[in-house]
């Protein structure tokens, strides 16, 4: 047999046993030869098929009673939304069930930190000025603010925004306002309250008046003060 002939009959071969054999994604009432079955085809129920097993027979099973989402806050409404439990307005401060929670403030800071220079920054700016680098065109980072064209931001300083309640910080980042967009979706409850913690401490660093340390003048030194030690009385 020649080479060319081989070769012809070798292909014959291998088109008629990969025909027979049959691929992964074709269907047919056979089942499909799988040499290592082990995982590949588990004992699993299809969703909302039938179940022999359970007295109601639904696969699909109800979270035990009182089971709470983790990532939720289901049993705590004031972290979940940043409203006040009989939703009459917004929770003024952090709530401390969620300081405690997470670890206490120097944690959360660091994290909100993080997190705000991930997903504020850009628009915000690092020290919340309102003028990131969406909004800002600058060769340098001492040049000046060029628009972009982008909708105008206030900065956290204004007075609005530091007396702004911090569940209402929470639900701005949350539902978005105005032009502003929502984040919700990205940035989970814990990271969300961590950014206002942040957002807080950057008001209070931003704001501080520039003005000369008081110094304290020093109590005139009383008879307690002035009596000599060890010495004669
Ligand atoms: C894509 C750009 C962008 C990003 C990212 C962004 N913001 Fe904003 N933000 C805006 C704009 C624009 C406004 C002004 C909205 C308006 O008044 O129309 C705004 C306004 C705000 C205000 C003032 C709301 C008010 O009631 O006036 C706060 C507070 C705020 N943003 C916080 C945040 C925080 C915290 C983050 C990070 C989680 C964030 N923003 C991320 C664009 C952004």
């Amino acid at each position: 047999m020649s080479a060319r002939s081989f070769a012809a009959w070798l292909t014959v071969v291998a088109l008629c046993a990969s025909s027979s054999l049959g691929c992964r994604e074709e269907h047919g009432d056979d089942p499909p030869i799988a040499p290592e079955r082990n995982m590949y085809d588990s004992e699993r129920y299809n969703p909302e098929s039938y179940s022999q097993f359970f007295p109601d027979h639904r696969t699909m099973r109800p979270p035990v009673e009182g089971t709470i989402a983790r990532d939720r806050y289901e049993d705590d409404p004031e972290v979940a939304t940043g409203l006040l439990a009989d939703k009459s307005g917004y929770v003024m401060t952090i709530p401390a069930t969620f300081v405690t929670r997470h670890g206490g403030m120097e944690k959360i800071l660091a994290r909100g930190r993080e997190r705000f220079g991930i997903y504020c920054a850009p628009c915000h700016g690092l020290t919340g000025d309102g003028k990131g680098m969406v909004v800002c065109k600058r060769d340098k980072a001492t040049d000046p603010c060029q628009s972009r064209g982008f909708a105008p931001l206030p900065s956290y300083e204004d007075p609005r925004l530091r007396q702004m309640p911090d569940g209402q910080l929470f639900a701005t980042i949350t539902h978005g306002v105005r032009t502003m967009p929502a984040y919700g979706a990205q940035v989970p409850i814990p990271d969300r309250w961590a950014i206002v913690a942040y957002v807080r401490a950057l008001q209070l660093s931003q704001m501080a008046e520039a003005k000369p340390p008081q110094v304290e003048p020093k109590p005139a030194a009383g008879p307690e003060g002035d009596r000599p030690q060890g010495g004669n009385p």
